[in-house]
């Protein structure tokens, strides 16, 4: 098997991306912070079906941790990462040290407000500056017809697609469905951090978003089924940081009188262990309550 050709340097890339171009290849970029798992998988599959010439960028980003988080503890396996990308026949991997990302004296910050206002950024609020400065790095580096994000993170999606909207980045954005263990799970390199106690616990988030859709587009009030919600995580020994239903687009508080769809997010804490997941909402043919 020819394992994808790594890069280290951003000149590197550019050169392989012209290089691709040069033959009539479209580029698709699938950015990551490694510790692959099938979730990451599936998006690079996904951008297959629009490039011919496919990089996975590999890149912990120090910004978007505060010095609380687990920047040190965050699991790093590039050799299980590279056979993993080399399985699916990627062409190429970008693994900068964080010196060619940050270099001395950098200074420079993308800022976002709407979408990444409220929930992640209330807990976490250094979290889209590092995410919206390192992908506009990674897109203007690699200047790909395609970028793909999962929507298991849901708001950091909508941060990208209004940044590169705002900012005029020639990047199409697009989004790849959450891929979720046997029992609802959604995927995250975060949930090697649980024990086999937690883990179990852990499936009531997918279970409480999915009763919680159902219900509310079944024409329930929504404010009445999120706070059973709430109390039915907090029961099963989690510390909710929000569960809140926004329009699917804006990530503003649903509009009672308006036709979008929604989107229901939760965070929430199982000891140490951060997860968050989401699920779309349908709009009630009753309309929103
Ligand atoms: P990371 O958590 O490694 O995720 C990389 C990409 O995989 C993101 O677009 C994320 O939404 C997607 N992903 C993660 N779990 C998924 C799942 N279960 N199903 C589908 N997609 C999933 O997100 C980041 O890295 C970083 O913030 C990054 C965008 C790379 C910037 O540093």
């Amino acid at each position: 098997m020819i394992g994808p050709k790594i890069y280290e340097t951003v000149a590197d890339m550019r050169q392989a991306v012209d290089a691709a171009r040069a033959k009539g290849k479209r580029v698709a970029l699938v950015p990551t912070m490694g510790a692959l798992h099938e979730g990451h998988l599936s998006l690079v599959r996904a951008a297959r079906e629009h490039a011919g010439h496919i990089i996975v960028s590999i890149f912990v980003n120090p910004t978007q941790f505060a010095p609380t988080e687990d920047f040190d503890a965050y699991p790093r396996d590039s050799d299980a990462d590279l056979k993993l990308l080399a399985g699916l026949g990627v062409e190429g991997v970008f693994m900068p040290p964080a010196k060619e990302v940050y270099p001395q004296g950098f200074a420079t910050a993308v800022s976002v407000g709407g979408p990444a206002e409220g929930l992640e950024s209330t807990t976490r609020p250094h979290f889209f500056g590092g995410v919206a400065t390192v992908v506009t790095k990674l897109l203007l580096a690699a200047l790909p017809d395609v970028a793909i994000f999962g929507e298991k993170d849901y708001q950091q999606l909508c941060v990208i697609r209004r940044f590169v909207r705002d900012l005029h980045i020639p990047v199409t954005i697009l989004g790849g469905p959450t891929v979720r263990e046997e029992d609802g799970l959604a995927m995250s390199s975060r949930n090697r951090y649980l024990g086999a106690d937690d883990r179990r616990t852990a499936s009531l988030i997918p279970q409480v978003l999915g009763e919680a859709v159902e219900r509310i587009t079944a024409g329930e009030e929504a404010a009445t089924v999120l706070a059973q919600g709430m109390a039915r995580l907090t029961q099963g020994g989690f510390t909710v940081d929000y569960l809140e239903l926004r329009d699917a687009e804006t990530l503003a508080p649903v509009d009672p009188k308006g036709t979008n769809a929604a989107r229901l997010l939760v965070a929430a804490k199982l000891g140490q262990t951060r997860l968050i997941d989401n699920m779309s909402v349908a709009r009630p043919t009753t309309g929103w309550r």
